[in-house]
């Protein structure tokens, strides 16, 4: 028998992620499963299609290092038609295995042993799985819901958080868990502690297409002295419905892309050759699809927030994404988020997320519960209904 612990210290504490245990739970308990963030519908079948093209046709090997020209260049056309960047698809685009693994290349490829990072928490989970890989730590910065309804940080505890070992700062907007959209001021607060301190911003924008009306996605590169310390990460599987295809990019300064695809060359190297074109057609679609998106998810949105807030809980109105949470004390005195998404399955039929996994300091979000609205508008109908019945 081993008589060693196979795991590296620096996991330690991350332990299985909850999604794969509530996802889990759905399935024993036959719960609707509003806790991970998939869609349940097919994206355009133009982007199907062309995947499907492209298998037929052989591209079925290795694609190059940097990602298929097509794409990249599909990349660089993106960022110019939404947003004014220019990048050369050369040196400043990199074609990654989802937005995951870009980041993963971006925090390995640049961070060393000791380096500080600053995150807004709540934060997708793998950042700080990222940065304890690279043997860094994570300086977390508090994004607190206020009594309007909206996320918003302390710019004294994010001046506070710099120290002489902080390198980098990764910024999601628009932003999972809390669904909000970082407006002009936040976006030119964080840009001016950067520029103070010489800190790159590594920036995660999968959920860039999926902004509602009353909110405007600002990436961070297109500020004033921004685009030379700013690598921007976004991918496929959010806007085109097809989360498991894994595409992603990181586009930003070439020295910036060359540490990202340092790192990333030794982590998958390439992946996903039909996918890149089926993705570079995706990119390319008009803008009734962008905009149609939106508008699709936006009334999913309300169907799920009128539930919510009907059952009896304080909801957070999200900007973006799929996700809106939610403070379950009204309905839960306990105010558990874990405890309860872990009843909520059999008690209630629907399976959400407690938000306490997403803080660096739980005891932030330990009454936070995130539901996914990406779900047909019957199987949200059903949902809403389910939990209608929880405060009766
Ligand atoms: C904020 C955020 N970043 C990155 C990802 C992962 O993106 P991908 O599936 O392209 O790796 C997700 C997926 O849920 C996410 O919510």
């Amino acid at each position: 028998m081993l008589g060693r612990d196979p795991l590296t210290e620096k996991l330690k504490g991350f332990g299985t992620s909850i999604f794969a245990e509530m996802s889990a739970l759905a399935v024993e308990t036959g719960a609707i499963n509003l806790g991970q963030g998939f869609p349940d519908t097919d994206g355009p079948s133009e982007v199907l299609e062309a995947a499907v093209d492209a298998i037929r046709a052989g591209v079925n090997q290795y694609p190059p290092g940097a990602g298929t020209p097509l794409l990249r260049e599909a990349v660089a056309a993106h960022q110019r038609r939404f947003y004014g960047l220019d990048h050369d698809p050369e040196t400043e685009v990199l074609i990654t295995t989802g937005a995951t693994e870009a980041l993963a290349g971006a925090l390995l490829g640049m961070l060393d042993a000791g380096d500080e990072v600053i995150v807004f928490e709540p934060m997708f989970d793998s950042y700080a799985a990222c940065v304890a890989l690279a043997g860094a730590r994570v300086v977390p910065v508090l994004l607190r819901p206020e009594a309007d309804g909206r996320y918003r940080f302390d710019p004294d505890e994010l001046r506070a958080a710099v120290s002489e070992r902080t390198k980098l700062v990764v910024l999601n907007t628009p932003h999972n868990p809390t669904g909000k959209v970082f407006d002009a001021e936040e976006m030119a607060i964080v840009a001016s502690v950067a520029l103070e301190h010489d800190l790159i911003v590594v920036t995660d924008e999968v959920y860039e297409h999926l902004v509602f009306l009353g909110a405007t996605h600002v990436p961070m590169a297109t500020l004033p002295g921004m685009g030379e310390r700013t690598l921007t990460i976004s991918s496929g599987g959010k806007t085109f419905s097809t989360t498991g295809w894994k595409i992603g990019w990181a586009c930003g300064p070439a020295p910036l892309v060359a540490a990202t695809r340092a790192a990333k060359q030794f982590l998958t190297y390439v992946s996903g050759a039909p996918f890149q074109p089926a993705i570079a057609v995706g990119l390319g679609l008009d803008d009734a699809f962008f905009a149609g998106l939106a508008l699709d998810l936006s009334a999913k949105r309300d169907r799920l927030v009128v539930g919510l807030r009907a059952a009896g809980f304080t909801v957070y109105d999200p900007e973006a994404t799929y996700f809106t949470t939610v403070d379950i004390r009204p309905v839960e005195p306990g105010g558990d988020g874990i405890a309860f998404c872990r009843s909520l399955a059999q008690r209630g039929g629907v399976v959400a997320v407690p938000n306490q996994v997403f803080y660096e300091r739980p005891e932030h979000g330990r009454h936070l519960v995130r539901f996914a609205c990406c779900k047909g508008d019957d199987v949200l109908d059903e949902a809403v209904r389910r939990l209608a019945g929880l405060s009766r």
